[in-house]
């Protein structure tokens, strides 16, 4: 199964130029930033949602693909990350060779709202708040009736989570998982 050939305007270029693009890319990365979902809380949120073998995950802004070598070294899902920044883009395919799981794992550079996800039976993603709303009604248009979605720390809108856990982190931050299923 190949995502790598997935098209968006990051990838191709068509409409914008590269100043526009370098532009939207900025000011989509400045709200919603990378902070990593540490080993621990990416392993609970994923037992959380029993993986099966014939899932594709999708983490939705993969940052360095931790949750993709988890998701794939240790459930044998097929795992999908999409990553608007070309440095953790670089970082995140080079992780996954030295795993060796480039069979398993795909890492795209794609801006996220640019990405059809009605393919994907599983869905990681760790929002930041500004991006909350425009995310979950994309989320509910697009995904699948019995889609699970998994949710770290700042609850999708409109929808009601199946589980949820915390997770202490040892300092003050205390993680949450939701498990949501369309
Ligand atoms: C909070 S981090 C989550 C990283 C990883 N999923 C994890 O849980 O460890 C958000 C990631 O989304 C990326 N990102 C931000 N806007 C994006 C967009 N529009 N499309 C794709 N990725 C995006 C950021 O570069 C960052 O790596």
């Amino acid at each position: 199964m190949g995502y790598g050939m997935l098209s968006t305007p990051f990838e191709d270029g068509l409409r914008l130029n590269d100043e526009d693009r370098v532009s939207i890319a900025a000011r989509m990365l400045s709200e919603y930033p990378y902070s990593q979902s540490p080993v621990q809380v990416v392993d609970a949120a994923l037992q959380l949602a029993e993986p099966c073998l014939k899932d594709v995950l999708v983490d939705l802004g993969c940052g360095d693909g931790t949750v993709l070598i988890r998701a794939a070294g240790r459930f044998r899902v097929f795992s999908v990350g999409l990553e608007l920044d070309a440095g953790l883009v670089e970082k995140a395919r080079r992780r996954v060779r030295d795993a060796g799981l480039s069979h398993m794992v795909d890492i795209v550079h794609a801006d996220l709202f640019q990405v059809d996800l009605s393919r994907f039976s599983l869905v990681y993603v760790y929002p930041f708040p500004p991006i909350v709303r425009r995310l979950s009604l994309k989320i509910l248009d697009e995904c699948r009736s019995g889609t699970r979605i998994i949710v770290h720390d700042h609850p999708l809108e409109k929808l009601e989570p199946l589980k949820t856990l915390t997770i202490p982190s040892g300092r003050q931050h205390v993680h949450t998982i939701l498990l949501y299923m369309l």
